[in-house]
């Protein structure tokens, strides 16, 4: 049976934060022109109602935003700048494959750590 309501679901962290945090966040950094892109790419292949395009909090990587993770198979993306939008769209939403170049590793998750705790 399938349990499914979407083939793909994105979340984009398009998290903002109180300047005075002094904290990066991806509101600041792009991330809310990237969910629309995406929006934009769904509704150009009619995919409408397949593959959502989701506004998310922060994600976690707030130091290496603008940040997206694509559900169901787990495809993180950080640092995501405009002109690979197109290019992450149709490798890893369209065809579930990984872009090797920029898909985020789990030294670069390591690193966030460990940059946190100096
Ligand atoms: S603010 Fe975007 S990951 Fe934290």
């Amino acid at each position: 049976m399938n349990h499914r309501k979407y083939q793909k679901h994105v979340f984009v962290c398009t998290n903002k934060r109180n300047p005075e945090s002094g904290r990066q966040d991806c509101a600041s950094c792009g991330g809310d022109e990237l969910r629309l892109q995406l929006v934009k790419l769904v509704n150009k292949h009619g995919l409408k109602g397949k593959i959502r395009i989701n506004k998310s909090g922060c994600l976690d990587t707030c130091e290496m935003g603008p940040a997206l993770v694509i559900y169901p198979s787990e495809y993180w993306y950080l640092n995501v700048q405009n002109d690979q939008i197109e290019t992450i769209f149709e490798q890893s939403i369209i065809r579930d494959k990984v872009v090797d170049e920029w898909i985020a590793t789990s030294q670069e998750f390591d690193e966030i750590k460990r940059n946190r705790l100096k």
